[in-house]
Order: structure tokens, then sequence, then C-alpha cells
């Protein structure tokens, strides 16, 4: 990524005061998206950094590792996996629940989503990582179907709550700009 390409993507990403309460600052990635270039830019460099890492799957996570996942996964010529908030799969599903800065909640993913060989490399993807509960969910789910969690790439990275250092113990992980 070059400089300028850096600026465009974090010029892009709006935030947004006291939402969804207050005291949060929330990274708002609908003004990434719908600016042509800055998506364009982002896709792009997701695509080189990952078309020769070998992957079996992209898995995005509910909902907006769905928009980065799926975008990429057809780029790279991948299928996609959904990994989903609770009661929204229809198969026979597996699920980890995980801590919140209130209460916990919990994801699930289809048992047979990576394939039937075991072993499929897959990439985990979403848009941020704050605590890191969310994606330590999502590595462990992969793991458990028994495919391989080869990287969890992030488009932001919320550094000062320590999500990355922790999932860094799990397993590989990229954030894109790290705030
Ligand atoms: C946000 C974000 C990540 C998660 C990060 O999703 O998209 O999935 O929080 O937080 P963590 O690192 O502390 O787990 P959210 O749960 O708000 O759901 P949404 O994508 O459906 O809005
Ligand atoms: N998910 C958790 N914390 C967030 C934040 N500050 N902005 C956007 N999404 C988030």
């Amino acid at each position: 990524l070059t400089q300028k390409e850096r600026e465009i993507i974090e010029n892009s990403i709006r935030d947004i005061k006291d939402f969804p309460k207050e005291g949060i600052v929330f990274k708002d990635i609908t003004t990434l998206l719908n600016n042509k270039e800055a998506y364009g830019v982002l896709m792009n460099h997701l695509h080189n950094r990952y078309k020769d890492y070998n992957l079996d799957y992209i898995a995005g996570i509910d909902a907006r590792g769905f928009i980065f996942g799926a975008a990429l996964a057809q780029m790279l010529g991948l299928g996609f996996v959904p990994i989903r908030k609770k009661g929204k799969l229809p198969y026979t599903t597996i699920s980890e629940k995980y801590v919140l800065e209130y209460g916990v909640d919990e994801i699930e993913v289809h048992i047979d989503a990576f394939g039937e060989k075991k072993g499929a490399k897959v990439l985990v993807i979403d848009d941020l990582i704050a605590t890191g509960g969310t994606a330590n969910a999502a590595a462990t789910l992969v793991k458990q179907t028994g495919a391989e969690c080869v990287e969890c790439c992030f488009i932001i990275g919320l550094a000062f709550l320590d999500g990355i250092k922790k999932l860094e113990e799990k397993t590989k992980v990229y954030s894109l700009i790290e705030v």
C-alpha cells in the first residue's frame, strides 16, 4: 500500500461519536463502500496480498465482513463462507460464544462449510477488530470444522483494546489500518 493509497482508504472512513452509545467512536465504513476509488484501492490491495496464499475459502464475519469477504472471494476465484450470528443458518451448525463489552453473543458456521476434506485453508475477514472476541470465536469455529485458519484480516484494528495481541496468540493477524 502506498502512502497515497493508505490516505485514500483512511480518509474514506468516517468517525461517528457516541454511536451506538456514549463514549464509543464508531468507525463507519459505509463511506468507504460508496467511494469507488477507496473501495477499489482496498480490494485490489487485498487481492494482491492474498493471491499467492493458496487459500481454499474466504470466511466473512456477520455482517460487515460479508461485504469485503464476498468481494475478495470473487476476485480470488474462491468460495465464500458466512460466519453468522446465532439462529440465522438453516443447516447443522457448530457455535461459539464470546464476550462483548456487555454480556455474551454467539456465532455459528455450517459444519460442512469448508468441504469434505480436512485441512482446507481459510482466511477469516471482518471490517474491524476491537476486543477480538468475535474474531477469536470465528477462528475457533474454523478449526473445529477441521479446516485451518491461515490468517485473520481486518480493514481497521483498534490497537488500544489489545484485541490484535490476544488473537495473535492463536493465529496470524493482518490489519490494514491501526488506530
Ligand atoms: C462489529 C465488527 C466486528 C466486531 C468487533 O460487529 O464488525 O465484527 O464488532 O468487535 P470485537 O473485536 O470486540 O469482537 P458487530 O458485533 O457490531 O455486528 P454487525 O457487523 O452486525 O454490526
Ligand atoms: N465494533 C466494535 N467497536 C467498533 C467501533 N468502534 N466502530 C465500528 N465497529 C465496532
